[in-house]
């Protein structure tokens, strides 16, 4: 396929690339809303670039709550080795990936893509603002590719900002099709397919505002009338199809964002061929061993279409088959949510939102926590507990102070009820902290008094935290010499005390 106007875009990455090949590398946020044609560009500019840099691709997911770090898992095998050693700390891999984009083998730069940066999880944004900072003295262009509609939900946005100034970073626009554009590739269409009426380019360019995907696939629909919405042009085209055709794009759509074949064929009733008619018409692709939309929004169509009982059946299936497959625990916790299998849901989304939050994906920690909470009625008293106190911990990482306080107060009351005095002494600490950050420092006396109360009596960490913690009250109050004694008392309990427990650490530093 040849892009039309985008030739200056295309200059501007060579340009970029060049620089980094001295040594003065860059990252471009590649900026355009749905279906502009990114990843088009993105796809002309590695195409471009083969045989002067070493490609490497890597896409957020925007499917499911997303796995942390998902880009750059996907990158690992096109990257050396020692990238991400097992048990590497993220700034360790961070730090490791730098080094080797500041030095790459044979000195031939890396294009690095990170497609779809919208949807980043809250470690792969900290990844590009590690990158950003330091990609001025890198072999290596990074090319982020974001829709602004979408960027304000993950944080992206703030990344933008903070980044906007650094160096190397650079932006690359990517704006809709003009009407003379669109007039071409109506055109086209029309001499391709001498039976069909044309359709009228002008009413093209009024629906479609020139947006690339809407353009190419009200012109695919093959009627003489413009769809009204880029949904309705997908789904004029699903209907020509076969029965068969249109199950499997079904288990397509639900299946993720690049679902491999044979995952795909395993769920299909109909056997791999029903693929065949939706691959011909070009609504899927198959990509190094990957079934996918032509777009994300022609998946968003089909899955809208998905009837629920057939939706729940699916996410069973794919469930079982991905578990089998030991995939990551973010999609199976996404795929027992769509099932709505409760112990599933309770085995995978803790387990995900742990790893997210130990590599700093906080943001999808609480929503994997918030997940498995949705369904923890039917969890014994303690588990349910601990689901609360580390939601709890989560949402505090993530600023989100008041509900903080609730899964605190939701754990602490548990407890209270079996009895567990560490634990609730421990909890009030806690909140007396979260009290102090929703700017009740009333509340946040009486509550670090409540746990000193609860908690004295035996050296213990939670101890000497419910002291320290009155410290840090005095301190933030300006009273030093409340800051002195609560402080030396805090190291007496410390130096008395046993092991610490893992547990204790709720509005402690991260
Ligand atoms: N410059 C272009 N000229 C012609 N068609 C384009 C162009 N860019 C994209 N397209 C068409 O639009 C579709 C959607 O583009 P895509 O790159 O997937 O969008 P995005 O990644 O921005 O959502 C492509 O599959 C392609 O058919
Ligand atoms: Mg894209």
């Amino acid at each position: 396929m040849t892009l039309m106007e985008r030739d200056e875009q295309l200059r501007s990455a060579a340009g970029y690339l060049e620089e980094a090949s001295a040594g003065h590398g860059r990252l471009a946020y590649v900026a355009g809303e749905a279906g502009i044609g990114k990843t088009s560009y993105v796809a002309q500019v590695l195409a471009d670039a083969r045989g002067s840099a070493r490609a490497v691709v890597g896409s957020c997911d925007g499917a499911a709550t997303p796995a942390p770090l998902g880009p750059l898992v996907e990158m690992l095998p096109a990257l050396p080795d020692h990238v991400w050693p097992p048990g590497a700390t993220r700034q360790d891999v961070f730090a490791r990936l730098v080094a080797v984009l500041r030095d790459p083998p044979g000195r031939r730069p890396y294009l690095l893509v990170v497609e779809d940066a919208h949807w980043a999880d809250e470690a792969t944004l900290n990844l590009v603002r590690h990158v950003a900072r330091r990609i001025h003295d890198c072999h290596a262009l990074v090319l982020v590719t974001y829709r602004p509609e979408d960027s304000a939900a993950n944080g992206l946005r703030l990344l933008l900002g903070e980044t906007a100034s650094a160096v190397g970073t650079r932006r690359i626009d990517l704006p809709a099709l003009t009407p003379s554009a669109v007039e071409a590739l109506a055109a086209h269409h029309a001499a391709a397919r001498p039976g069909l009426a044309a359709v009228d380019a002008d009413r093209l360019y009024e629906v479609t505002g020139g947006n690339a995907f809407f353009v190419t696939e009200a012109l695919s629909a093959d009627t003489d009338e413009v769809p009204e919405t880029v949904r309705d042009a997908v789904l004029a085209r699903v209907a020509r199809l076969a029965a068969p055709a249109r199950r499997a794009l079904e288990v397509v759509a639900l299946a993720g964002t690049h679902p491999r074949v044979e995952l795909v064929a395993e769920l299909l009733a109909d056997g791999l061929d029903a693929i065949d008619e939706p691959v011909r018409r070009g609504l899927l692709r198959q990509v190094d061993g990957d079934v996918t939309f032509r777009h994300e929004l022609a998946r968003l169509a089909v899955l809208g279409e998905v009837p629920v009982g057939r939706g729940v059946h699916l996410h069973r299936r794919l469930l079982a088959a991905l578990e089998s497959r030991g995939a990551d625990p973010a999609v199976l916790a996404h795929h027992a949510d769509g099932a709505r299998l409760a112990d599933a849901v309770l085995r995978h989304a803790p387990v995900a939102a742990v790893r997210a939050g130990e590599l700093g994906a906080h943001r999808e920690a609480v929503r994997q926590y918030r997940r498995a909470l949705e369904y923890a009625d039917r969890l014994a008293d303690p588990a349910r507990a601990e689901l609360h106190w580390s939601m709890g911990y989560e949402c505090y990482l993530t600023e989100r102070i008041e509900e903080a306080i609730v899964h605190t107060r939701e754990a602490l009351d548990i407890w209270e009820a079996s009895g567990e005095t560490v634990r609730v002494g421990d909890a009030w600490r806690c909140l007396s902290r979260l009290s102090w950050f929703a700017g009740r420092g009333e509340d946040a006396e009486r509550q670090a008094d409540v746990a000193i109360d609860l908690l004295d009596g035996s050296p213990s960490v939670e101890l000497a935290m419910a002291y320290s913690n009155r410290a840090q009250l005095r301190m933030l109050a300006s009273d030093l010499a409340g800051t002195r004694t609560w402080g030396h008392t805090t190291l007496e309990v410390l130096a008395g005390s046993r092991r610490g427990r893992a547990g204790t650490r709720c509005a402690s530093t991260p």
